[in-house]
C-alpha cells in the first residue's frame, strides 16, 4: 500500500529508517504535502494570538473596575468574556501547530482599568471588538492573497464570532444610553448581565479547594 500523496510504500518507509538519504527525501516530501503556512500568514496568526490574549487582559481590567465599583454583574460578564478570549487565543495557537507552524508570543500591553461610567466601559468594549473584527478581516485577506484555503476556512469561525461580539456589546451600550443615570435601571441590567457564567473561574476555585 502506498502512503497517500507520498508515493512511498511501507517497505520503502521501513528501509528509509536506516537510510539518511531516503529520510531526507521523506522529510522533504512531507514538507511539500503539508501546505505550510506562508511566513506572512504565520506572522498574522501569531499576532492574532497575542491580540486575543490582550483581549482577555482587557476584559479582566474592566472586570476589576466593575468589581471595585460595586457592579458585580457587569464584572462577572467581563470575566466570562475574558475567559472566552483565552479560548480564542488557544484556538489559533492550536491551529498554528496543526499547520506545522511555530507559535511566537509577543508582549502584551497594560489594559485600561479606570472608566468614567459603565457606559464608557461598554463603549470601550464595543470599540475594542470593532478593532478585533478589522484584524480578523485582514487575516482573511492575507489568506485569500496567499491562496491558503485552509486558513480562510478556519477564520470563518472568527468572522461569525465577531458579528456576535460586536452586536452584544452594541446592545449593552444602547441599553445603558437609555438607562442613563437611573440607579434602578443600572441595578437591573447589572443583575441581567450577571447571569452569564464564567466557567474557568469555577474550575480553578474547585481545583484550589
Ligand atoms: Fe476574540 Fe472578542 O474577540
Amino acid at each position: 500500500m502506498k502512503i497517500r500523496h507520498l508515493g512511498i510504500s511501507n517497505i520503502e518507509l521501513a528501509s528509509a529508517v536506516s537510510s539518511k538519504d531516503k529520510l531526507k527525501r521523506f522529510d522533504f516530501q512531507i514538507m511539500a504535502v503539508m501546505h505550510m503556512l506562508s511566513e506572512r500568514m504565520l506572522k498574522g496568526l501569531n499576532e492574532q494570538v497575542t491580540k486575543e490574549l490582550f483581549s482577555a487582559y482587557f476584559y479582566l481590567g474592566i472586570a476589576a473596575y466593575f468589581k471595585d465599583s460595586g457592579f458585580e454583574g457587569f464584572s462577572t460578564w467581563m470575566e466570562a468574556q475574558a475567559e472566552e478570549e483565552l479560548g480564542h487565543a488557544i484556538r489559533i495557537y492550536d491551529y498554528v501547530f496543526e499547520r506545522g507552524g511555530k507559535v511566537e508570543l509577543y508582549k502584551i500591553e497594560m489594559p485600561k482599568q479606570e472608566f468614567e461610567s459603565p457606559l464608557k466601559a461598554f463603549e470601550a468594549v464595543y470599540l475594542h471588538e470593532v478593532g478585533v473584527t478589522e484584524s480578523i478581516y485582514k487575516l482573511v485577506e492575507i489568506a485569500q492573497e496567499e491562496k491558503d484555503h485552509a486558513t480562510y476556512q478556519f477564520l470563518q469561525w472568527f468572522v461569525e464570532e465577531q458579528v456576535e461580539e460586536e452586536a452584544t456589546a452594541k446592545a449593552v451600550v444602547d441599553k445603558l444610553k437609555i438607562i442613563g443615570d437611573h440607579p434602578q435601571g443600572l441595578f437591573m441590567l447589572d443583575r441581567e448581565l450577571g447571569t452569564r457564567v464564567p466557567r474557568l473561574r469555577g474550575l480553578l476555585i474547585q481545583t484550589k479547594e
